[in-house]
């Protein structure tokens, strides 16, 4: 299996990736950890305690990161995931502790605890935690295989005209985390505006008729409704677990190599992930972006993890 650990700010396509990456039997989950974003820290930490419990999760450390950006203030977005971050279907009581550990300091030991090149970051959130675990332990660099991030567009923006939410909520995250030479994979809105929870796709949720299935058709739901209003969609797009399909199977979402940068100056552009289509990609490129996504079998996947969780 894949050893990756999921930086996350749940947040309801945030709960599908972290079902997603418990359930596939071609994953390890190494750790969880939170960072503030779709709400407070202290929100999308609960949330993500929750999803846990929900998920029957064991066994796995969770550990809340970093409160705010590095340098903006904060902003959420309950205009798309309510005033709980997850909004939608009840939470319960967690059942898991968090680990004692800041995230950053988590993410540092548990890259640092394993062989090099076995462990793939996956954040599914702003890029503060993993710019501050690169910071304060360098050597963390050139021992991850890879970063999988959610987050960008090449050619489209949700926050802004052209910057998407995780990486206009903290641009400077962003751009230590791009200019960091380990091989960073962005998994970005030209990709995951192609993940639609589509009717059909919901039903065969619905179908597998269990607590987590029916937790996930409930956040589904509610996304739906916020993603019409706030943003136009007849589906809602389930981003973040584009990330982890990927990892568990490259071949589900193609991507190109090409030098992506972050716009940290621009006064209409803050936050864009520019890429440079040129070709050929320099030699020293080690980054590239998510291009198409094979729909049906990346809802297999998500089906299919849920199925092997069953009711825990
Ligand atoms: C990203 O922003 C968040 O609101 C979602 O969870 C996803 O990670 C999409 O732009
Ligand atoms: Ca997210």
């Amino acid at each position: 299996p894949r050893k990756i650990i999921l930086d996350c700010d749940p947040g309801h396509d945030d709960a599908v990736a972290l079902l997603l990456a418990h359930g596939n039997p071609d994953i390890e989950l190494l750790a969880v950890t939170t960072v503030v974003g779709n709400q407070t820290l202290e929100k999308v930490t609960r949330n993500a305690l929750a999803v846990g419990t929900i998920a029957g999760i064991t066994g796995v450390p969770f550990a809340a990161g970093c409160p705010r950006p590095l340098v903006r203030s904060i902003e959420t977005a309950p205009d798309i995931h309510g005033d709980s971050g997850m909004d939608g279907p009840a939470l319960p009581e967690s059942t898991i502790e968090l680990d004692p550990r800041h995230a950053v300091d988590l993410i540092i030991d548990t890259v640092m605890a394993h062989e090099p090149g076995t462990v793939t970051l996956v954040p599914t959130a702003g890029l503060t935690n993993i710019a501050m675990a690169a910071r304060k332990e360098p050597r963390i660099v050139e021992r991850v295989k890879e970063v999988v991030l959610m987050g960008g567009g090449y050619h489209v923006g949700n926050w802004s005209a052209v910057a998407e939410f995780n990486i206009i909520i903290d641009p400077e995250a962003a751009h230590i985390v791009f200019n960091e030479k380990w091989p960073v994979v962005m998994v970005g809105l030209d990709l995951t505006h192609q993940a639609l929870a589509t009717p059909d796709v919901v039903e065969k949720i619905a179908a597998i008729g269990t607590k987590p299935a029916k937790f996930v058709t409930e956040l589904m739901d509610f996304f739906a409704h916020t993603y019409k209003d706030a943003q136009g969609f007849d589906y809602p797009p389930v981003h973040d677990p584009c990330a982890v399909a990927y990892v568990i199977d490259p071949s589900i979402v193609s991507t190109r190599k090409v030098p992506v940068n972050i716009e940290l100056t621009g006064t209409l552009t803050l936050g864009m992930t520019v890429a440079d289509f040129r070709a050929p990609a320099p030699a020293d490129c080690h980054t590239s972006v998510a291009v198409d996504l094979d729909h049906a079998r990346f809802w297999d996947l998500v089906t299919d993890a849920l199925v092997r969780i069953g009711e825990p």
